[in-house]
């Protein structure tokens, strides 16, 4: 079976990659998709996402990576692909993870969506926070692939620089 794995993936953190992993063993092919929101400008762009995933989960098999502008649903409909599978790590999560799954499932009437349960070591990565933490100069290698965090921290090198 295949399933779509959708994100904004900005960036990937360790987190993400335990889904993967987890999601391409469970359900044998997985689509790993970027989802592009025209209402938030990224740090990264879609493209460098790609990149960044890749480098960190580009050699698991069955694992394969894009880019969509669009409504979930509406790749799923163009790919034939009808369970997405997303993480869960807060109670939180599970009522935003569960209202967005029923909405899909409204939009396109059998896509199921699978929440896997984040592991402890996973429950408290967001790239937001990663995000804020590389802002301020902290160090981000326990929560990101290395090459993300290096990329991150290039990224705010730069900002700083450039003011
Ligand atoms: O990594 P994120 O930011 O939690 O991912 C959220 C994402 C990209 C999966 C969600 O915002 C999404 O599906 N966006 C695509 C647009 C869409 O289909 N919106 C309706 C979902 S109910």
């Amino acid at each position: 079976m295949k399933a779509i794995f959708p994100g904004s993936f900005d960036p990937v953190t360790l987190g993400h990659v335990e889904i993967i992993r987890r999601g391409a063993a469970m359900a044998g092919e997985l689509l790993v998709a970027v989802l592009v929101n025209p209402d938030k400008q990224g740090l990264f762009t879609p493209q460098k996402r790609v990149e960044l995933l890749k480098d960190a989960c580009g050699d698991l098999p069955g694992v394969s990576f894009m880019i969509y502008n669009g409504l979930l649903a509406d790749l799923a409909r163009e790919t034939g692909v009808r369970l997405v599978i997303r993480g869960v790590r807060t109670s939180a999560d599970l009522d935003a993870e569960s209202a967005m799954a029923r909405a899909n499932a409204r939009l396109l009437p059998g896509l199921e969506t699978a929440l896997l349960p984040a592991s402890p070591q996973a429950s408290d990565i967001s790239s937001s926070l990663v995000r804020q933490i590389a802002s301020l100069g902290g160090d981000v290698s326990p929560f990101l692939p290395p090459g993300a965090a290096r990329a991150l921290n290039e990224m705010y090198r730069q900002k700083k620089a450039s003011k």
